[in-house]
């Protein structure tokens, strides 16, 4: 892996990419979300995160378009099409028997390569969901496990032999609440995936300042930070792939940078 590369391989696509619900802008049409992904690959982004059902199906008709399954690692997350409201963004429901080979379907694969486990605070529950992982695990049908926006109060309550190895939460420069979560994570030996760096995009325009700059301080904020992993950023325009790379590439904010970003927080925070 070369410098660029390895850094690339920092970030992860998300899912809210394809479709229109969770953006600014109309959704990007097939060709454009297979141009999309294409991109991320040659770039060196190989991790595709997927939440909503409709996301695993975006994402299972480009990648067998394309014909690069082998080199995706797909996240998928517990959220799935409820009867009759096929067309809304439904809410997370925690793993049952039959949903691996539903995932599988939609994303037209023999394998989820990260499983993502939505945090959930009742306790047997959460255990019933980690024993399926481990049994769909078992059965290879799922690669690696995670638990997704987590809270340290989540990592206490892990059973011994627990199959998680990676978290998922929102982090970035104006919502920090994740830290002792990943400290926590770190400390277990987990691998942490911060999610969010721009807030939807909410916070390059509440800024107001130049886009470019805004995204690059925003970025290499959180991904220059020894505990942090991996970035999920969403990305509908293939520009944003290579602009992102070059930021992470970059490394840490510098003084004069840290103190930019500390009078956007201040304004808008
Ligand atoms: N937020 C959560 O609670 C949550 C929960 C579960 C999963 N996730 C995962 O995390 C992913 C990312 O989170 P997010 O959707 O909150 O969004 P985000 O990554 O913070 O922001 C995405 C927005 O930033 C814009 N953007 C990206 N790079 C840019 C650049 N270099 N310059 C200017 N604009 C840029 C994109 O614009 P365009 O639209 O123009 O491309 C998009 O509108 C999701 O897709 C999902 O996979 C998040």
């Amino acid at each position: 892996m070369n410098q660029t590369s390895s850094m690339a391989w920092k970030l992860g696509l998300g899912g809210h990419s394809y479709i229109e619900q969770l953006g600014n802008d109309p959704r990007p049409s097939f060709k454009e979300q297979c141009e999309l992904v294409a991109t991320c690959l040659d770039a060196g982004i190989t991790l595709l995160d997927t939440t909503y059902y409709q996301e695993r199906v975006a994402l299972g008709r480009v990648l067998r378009e394309l014909g690069r399954r082998e080199e995706a690692e797909i996240a998928a997350w517990n959220f799935f099409a409820h009867a009759g409201r096929e067309d809304d963004l439904a809410p997370w429901t925690p793993y049952e028997p039959q949903h691996i080979d539903i995932m599988l379907s939609e994303l037209q694969t023999d394998r989820v390569d990260l499983l993502v486990i939505h945090a959930e605070d009742d306790e047997a529950t959460l255990h019933r969901e980690l024993d399926l992982a481990a049994s769909w695990m078992h059965a290879g049908k799922v690669m690696r496990v995670a638990l997704g926006m987590v809270e340290a109060g989540h990592l206490h309550s892990l059973p011994e032999g627990h199959p998680v190895t990676h978290v998922f939460a929102p982090y970035n420069a104006f919502n920090r609440e994740a830290l002792s979560t990943f400290s926590e994570a770190k400390r277990r030996g987990l691998s942490n995936i911060a999610m969010s760096p721009f807030i939807r995009g909410w916070k390059l325009d509440e800024i107001g300042e130049d886009k470019a700059l805004v995204s690059d301080i925003l970025l290499r904020w959180v991904a220059a930070q020894d505990m942090v992993d991996r970035v999920v950023v969403s990305m509908r325009k293939t520009e944003w792939v290579h602009v992102n790379v070059r930021s992470v590439a970059r490394g840490p904010l510098s003084e004069e940078e840290r103190a930019r970003l500390g009078v956007w927080i201040d304004r808008v925070g």
